[in-house]
């Protein structure tokens, strides 16, 4: 169960339009076939293909033109590739320009990923990431200009000012931390109907960071106890990462800072078997986009083995939150019974399929489901 989470408060009768941002590197060879299956699944979705990257480069001499900021605008959503350094203003644009609070990393072996795990079927939980704030986006400046700050003097240690070097600086509000604790709590609901433990995990140095990672625990433990059903659990960040390997089965909905959230996903997904299987959402009030946990993977560009699963379950998440339940889910049954059947699978799955095989593998499936 990995896709009813959030919903866009669109009207049912008038069929959604999603923004196709493909991105860098070997993203465009998983968003090209993806978007193929969700014709297939969804006729009535408005797919827009907007540029980005060096073809926006090539052709506006601008890597995020203004028509596909338009395009962004003019969607209800965004299937997003990834960025490999050119699409990066469009990623911000995503985030911050569309507000999109909380980025959700489902975390779900199925039989057939190529785990590195003895266990793998106890891997069954959701990382909710803080999507806005945090260290990104980045604010960086030379550790000369710290002393001017009023609190420098009440630090722990005051600043090195006689040696040349940089600082970077981190912004936690209340209303977002709110955000995310509050969208933790809403997701570990909707699993506990599905008869999930209801546990919300907090996982953040508070220890060390008393004013950042502190307000974080705060936050969220106080909101988790507004719900009556839900119960909580903290843990040191160092000592979370430990638990997701050796304790995954402890886990239901884990709440992490953006930095937090970016790292451990991506050991999450090495845990399941890799980031070709890893698929995300970033919600807002109104707006969503969906990209796999995955980046660009420069080092399989132009070579037709790039994983498409990742791209395919964000693409089902993107489903779920117009309400095509029943095609969300028949795309994760499809995808289920390739993994099962494992006869199509690409190179990080131990197979010898290309992206396409595997795609075509997976549209068989939904075929025959019809
Ligand atoms: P990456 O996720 O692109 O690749 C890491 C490793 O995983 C590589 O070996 C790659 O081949 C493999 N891999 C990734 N996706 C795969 C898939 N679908 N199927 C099979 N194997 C897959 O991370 P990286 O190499 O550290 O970063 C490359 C670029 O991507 C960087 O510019 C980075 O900033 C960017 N990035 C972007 C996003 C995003 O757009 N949201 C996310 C992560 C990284
Ligand atoms: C991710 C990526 C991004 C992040 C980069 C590309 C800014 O790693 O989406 O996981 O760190 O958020
Ligand atoms: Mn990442």
């Amino acid at each position: 169960m990995i896709t009813s989470y959030f919903r866009h408060p669109r009207s049912s009768l008038v069929p959604p339009t999603v923004c196709v941002i493909a991105g860098d590197d070997a993203a465009p060879e998983v968003m090209r076939p993806t978007v193929e299956v969700l014709r297939l699944l969804a006729p009535d979705v408005c797919f827009v293909e907007a540029l980005s990257g060096s073809e926006a480069l090539t052709r506006y001499n601008d890597a995020f033109p203004d028509e596909t900021r338009q395009a962004i605008d003019n969607a209800n959503c965004t299937l997003f590739g990834a960025t490999g350094g050119p699409s990066r203003p469009i990623l911000w644009y995503l985030r911050w320009g569309k507000e999109t609070y909380v980025n959700v990393r489902p975390v779900c072996w199925c039989p057939g990923y190529r785990s590195p795990m003895l266990h793998p079927e106890r891997i069954d939980y959701v990382i909710m990431r803080d999507n806005l704030e945090g260290m990104y986006p980045p604010r960086e400046g030379d550790i000369a200009e710290l002393p001017s700050l009023s609190s420098s003097k009440s630090w722990w240690q005051s600043p090195p000012v006689e040696k040349s070097g940089a600082y970077a600086v981190r912004v936690c509000t209340d209303e977002q931390i709110q955000h995310v604790a509050v969208a933790a709590c809403e997701l570990a609901l909707r699993r506990q109907a599905a008869g999930y433990p209801g546990r919300v995990t907090l996982g953040a140095k508070y220890s060390i960071l008393p004013r950042t990672d502190g307000r974080f625990r705060t936050i969220v433990a106080e909101t988790v106890q507004t719900y009556s059903s839900l119960s909580y659990q903290e843990f040191l960040i160092d000592d979370l990462a430990r638990r997701m390997i050796a304790l995954p089965e402890t886990l239901d909905v884990v709440v992490l800072s953006n930095e937090h959230g970016d790292i451990l996903a991506d050991v999450a997904s090495g845990s399941i078997g890799g980031l070709g299987l890893s698929p995300s959402a970033c919600y807002g009030q109104d707006y969503a986009y969906f990209e796999p946990v995955h980046g660009s993977a420069p080092d399989l560009l132009g070579k037709g083995i790039i994983n498409p699963t990742a791209m395919l379950l964000s693409g089902a998440m993107m489903l779920a939150y117009f309400g095509y339940m029943e095609q969300a889910e028949r795309l994760e049954r499809a995808i289920e019974q390739v993994y099962l059947g494992g006869t199509h699978l690409t190179s990080d799955q131990g197979g010898y399929a290309s992206t396409g095989e595997l795609v075509e593998a997976v549209i068989e499936a939904v075929v025959a489901m019809k």
